[in-house]
């Protein structure tokens, strides 16, 4: 029993100092639940409000990808540099280990493969796995324009309200299809489009031209996917545009696992991303933590 009489003497209400009501660091997501902003707080850094995501989901659709035949050997070692880990269920639940403190992003879209029309996926993992595997947000693929545009919107709409009761944060993942644009109108078009349906933050592309205007019509954060690997000049060039021009941070796979060192391009990436080094100073220090590894 603690002593009554002790204590009330040690009370100290700091009459004169009103209590902080901060907003979230976040674009577009103070008015989500505590649930929602510390998973969200848990992916993006709330010093920088920005993340690096390491993607490694391609597998969903397109089997052992160039760098990813062994996620054990070439992808564990890789993780701590990352601020994120995004994933399918079966690579988290076989390889990863529980132990991890690396914040989740699950991709619950699926049902497709390389051989067929992508477009025509189905929501293809249940919230409460959501739930059990801890993840901080689920990752659906849209397909504005595609042969199945409505069904993949109804994918990330049912997300969004399934993942709303749970305090689970959907980010949308907008694809391209082989014969569409890729400009700023279409991804303007794509990204706006999941961000007034409910997506919580939204994976795109980058483009040369006008990208800014991507980000600023979005009122959510946008995290800029890598594409295919191309030199590491030319996609720490890209990562630096993106993030000068509005985007919350990169979710990038090829251009990281695909290098000819992962760890020394995810940590230049991370200068990019959150200390705002121009792309000359962090292919410096790729080339010198590569040469030191
Ligand atoms: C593709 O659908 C996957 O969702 C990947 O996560 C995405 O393409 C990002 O990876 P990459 O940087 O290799 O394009």
């Amino acid at each position: 029993m603690p002593d009554m009489d002790e204590l009330k003497d040690a009370k100290q209400y700091y009459n004169d100092m009103p209590q902080k009501t901060e907003g979230f660091f976040l674009k577009g997501s103070n008015a989500l639940d505590w649930g929602m902003k510390n998973r969200l707080a848990r992916i993006f850094n709330p010093e920088s409000g920005r993340t690096v995501m390491l993607a490694i989901d391609h597998g969903y659709f397109q089997g052992p990808t160039t760098g990813l035949e062994r996620i054990d050997v070439n992808i564990l070692p890789i993780v701590p540099y990352a601020d994120t880990l995004m994933l399918t269920r079966g690579i988290l639940r076989s390889i990863v280990p529980p132990a991890t403190t690396k914040p989740i992003v699950l991709r619950v879209s699926g049902g497709t493969s390389i051989l067929k029309e992508l477009s025509n996926e189905e929501i293809a993992v249940d919230i409460e796995e959501s739930i059990r595997l801890n993840v901080c947000a689920m990752a659906v693929q849209v397909f504005i324009g595609g042969e199945y545009e409505r069904q993949s919107i109804i994918n990330m709409t049912k997300m969004v309200d399934i993942g709303t009761r749970y305090g689970i944060p959907t980010l949308a993942v907008t694809a391209v299809g082989k014969d569409m644009a890729r400009d700023a109108r279409y991804f303007r078009l794509a990204t706006r489009i999941c961000a007034e349906l409910g997506a919580h933050y939204i994976k795109t592309y980058y483009v040369e031209k006008d990208f800014e205007t991507v980000c600023a019509s979005c009122p959510v954060p946008i995290v800029m996917a890598g594409g295919k690997k191309i030199p590491e000049l030319d996609a720490l060039t890209m990562a630096y545009n993106a993030v000068q021009q509005g985007a919350s941070g990169v979710d990038m796979g090829r251009n990281i696992f695909q290098s000819d060192s992962p760890i020394a391009m995810l940590q230049a990436v991370g200068a990019i991303v959150h200390n705002n080094e121009i792309p000359e100073k962090a292919l410096d220090l790729y080339q010198t933590l590569k040469n030191q590894s």
